[in-house]
């Protein structure tokens, strides 16, 4: 376990701010605001262009990472460090973009479908992702470590439906 390690308390940090910005949105002390943006000749909310920049991020640490083991061989400190902090970053991004989401107001509410179970995939992604990037319980790690490509596996299926709806 790595209490000591500063790159721990920063990785809690991130998520314990997550967390809060969900409460802050969820409880209505406060919400970003509705205009429009345009990027690329596309207008459209912040919301929607954080969850952009929150599913790119994690679609380039993960891809780096996977890529360089897999076809190469070889497994990255620093990419992998990257892998973890990269899709911690994203996962606050997606976290705004998810509670913006699913507390629009009743006259233009979203169908939940495929938005909640990347969410929760994510949930799992983040819990088995940090637990065995600091080997919280390292005799536990061998038993739950699928459920993190399984999950993987899950987001990126997901998403590509999530993209065509929202698009
Ligand atoms: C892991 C990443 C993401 C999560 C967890 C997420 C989560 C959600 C959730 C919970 C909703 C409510 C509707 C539903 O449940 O499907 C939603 C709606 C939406 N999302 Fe995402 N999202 C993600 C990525 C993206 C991306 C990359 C885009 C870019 C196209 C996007 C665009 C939208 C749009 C346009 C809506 C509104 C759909 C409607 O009004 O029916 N999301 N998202
Ligand atoms: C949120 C989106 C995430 C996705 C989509 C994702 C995806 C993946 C994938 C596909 C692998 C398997 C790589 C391979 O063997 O080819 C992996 C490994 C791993 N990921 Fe993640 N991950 C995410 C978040 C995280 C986070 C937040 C952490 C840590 C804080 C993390 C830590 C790890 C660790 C420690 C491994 C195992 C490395 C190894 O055994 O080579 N991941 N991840």
């Amino acid at each position: 376990m790595s209490y000591r390690r500063p790159a721990f308390w920063i990785a809690l940090t991130i998520i314990a701010v997550s967390a809060i910005a969900v409460f802050v949105v969820y409880l209505r002390i406060a919400r970003i605001p509705f205009f429009l943006i345009n990027i690329l000749g596309v207008e459209n909310s912040p919301v929607h262009w954080v969850g952009w920049a929150g599913s790119l991020i994690i679609l380039a640490t993960t891809t780096s990472y996977s890529l360089r083991k897999r076809a190469l061989h070889k497994v990255s400190g620093r990419l992998l460090r990257f892998h973890a902090f990269g899709n911690l970053f994203g996962f606050l991004l997606v976290s705004i973009h998810f509670v913006h989401q699913v507390t629009r107001p009743a006259s233009s509410y979203p169908v939940l479908g495929t938005g909640v179970v990347l969410y929760s995939a994510m949930l799992i992604l983040v819990l088995t992702g940090f637990t065995t990037f600091f080997q919280v319980k390292p005799a536990w790690v061998r038993y739950y470590k699928f459920l993190h490509p399984a999950a993987a596996f899950t987001l990126l299926m997901v998403i590509i439906m999530h993209i065509i709806h929202g698009i």
